[in-house]
């Protein structure tokens, strides 16, 4: 989408496709791309909220003098300094000369070392507004979602939240804003993705802004990346609740490691349990073939997780390893937990995952099941009754499937 979205009378989407970059922070992989969001709004005076990775700048920079169509654009927000959000910064300023920056102090701290920012830079308080004429700008402290600088902004005539990362998903828009337009469910894999692995580990930072900005009557949120919400606000806002609470839906992510097809086999067992056990919502990942960033997804998203692994180096298979390293860092709690494996000349990557349950709280739902070398018709059967198992908690307080 390159086109200038009006969002409200006086107020539209400006941003930038990024259909290039593979990896966003050159780490997580983008096969539907990523979309910058900036916005523009039109009072008495002007003010950009955001700006754009540097990809497509020329187009974007088109976008706002057209909408402009002469007149000055007097305030630049800041509402987060990341690169993504800044990264044509001070082409912005060069291109529209005189624009005052607005930003908190540690806005301005992060500024001043990463664009070199040393004038033109007014530091706005949290909780203070700004009248553009016709549009007024609340500007809300929200530390860590996803940096310590970040802040949201809030439009009082319309209730637009500009919201930056919270509320974002990775994705580019298509041809649609707004999620009345587009295929919501794909975005909200991808809003999850993105939440996941980019604000996640900041979750109780997320339940504070959340309680913080409770009191704004919020009838659009336009966040920095993906679609504009404007159908159920409340929806969204109760989805990044449960998520930020680490409460999840009924549902395995099945993850597992396997170097010669053995415990492969233990795999396919304990999702033959699970199917046998009535449980549909499943998604199984190979840690060799699938990128790390969908398995936390999926590991946020449901309830159980279960993890298999061989024995590598007398430790856990090192993709394993690399794996239960992301559930830390992020923070994921509240999760049940299955874990199977394999070894042949020595354990230790059941022996790891058990550890990973000890230090993680997450509930041991079944005894570990461990085969050495080929998995016997016995271990089979047991790899069979934890996902059984795993499927009998997830009835137990659900209740059976009824598609
Ligand atoms: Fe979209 Fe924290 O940057």
């Amino acid at each position: 989408m390159d086109c200038a979205v009006k969002i409200v009378d006086g107020i539209h989407w400006v941003g930038a496709n990024d259909r290039e970059t593979d990896l966003f922070e050159n780490m997580w992989p983008l096969p539907k791309g990523v979309a910058y969001n900036s916005y523009l709004v039109q009072g008495q005076k002007t003010a950009l909220i955001d700006t754009i990775k540097t990809v497509s700048g020329p187009p974007f920079l088109l976008k706002v003098r057209e909408l402009l169509g002469g007149r000055k654009l007097d305030y630049l927000v800041v509402n987060h300094v990341e690169p993504d959000h800044s990264g044509i910064l001070n082409v912005v300023r060069e291109v529209f000369p005189g624009v005052e920056i607005l930003g908190n102090k540690k806005t301005a701290e992060f500024l001043l070392h990463l664009h070199q920012v040393k004038d033109g830079l007014r530091v706005v308080a949290d909780g203070e507004t700004l009248d553009l004429g016709g549009h007024t700008l609340g500007f809300h402290l929200v530390p860590m979602v996803h940096w310590p600088e970040t802040m949201a902004t809030f439009e009082h005539e319309h209730g637009v939240l500009f919201s930056c990362d919270a509320f974002g998903a990775f994705g580019a828009l298509d041809g649609g804003l707004f999620d009345d337009e587009i295929d919501v469910d794909a975005a909200e894999g991808e809003m999850l993705r993105y939440y996941a692995n980019i604000v996640g580990r900041y979750s109780v930072m997320v339940q504070k802004a959340l309680q913080k900005l409770a009191g704004l009557p919020v009838r659009i949120i336009a966040p920095s990346h993906g679609p504009v919400w404007r159908r159920d606000p409340a929806k969204v806002i109760e989805r990044y609740r449960r998520w930020s609470h680490w409460e999840a839906e009924p549902g395995v992510a099945l993850c597992y490691a396997s170097m010669y097809g053995n415990v492969r086999k233990m795999m396919e067992a304990v999702a033959e349990g699970l199917m046998a056990g009535g449980e549909r919502r499943l998604a199984v990942h190979d840690v060799s073939r699938a990128h790390l960033s969908f398995m936390l997804r999926d590991a946020w998203r449901y309830q159980v997780v279960l993890l298999g692994s061989p024995a590598y180096d007398t430790l856990l298979h090192p993709l394993m390893a690399h794996l239960v390293d992301l559930f830390e860092r992020k923070g994921l709690k509240n999760r049940l937990l299955g874990v199977f494996g394999s070894y042949g000349w020595s354990g230790g990557g059941v022996r790891a995952l058990e550890e990973f349950a000890g230090r993680s709280g997450w509930e041991l739902i079944a005894p570990p099941v461990e085969a050495r070398f080929q998995p016997t018709g016995e271990v089979l059967e047991a790899c069979r009754a934890l996902g059984r198992a795993a499927a009998a908690r997830l009835r137990a307080q659900t209740g059976p499937l009824t598609h």
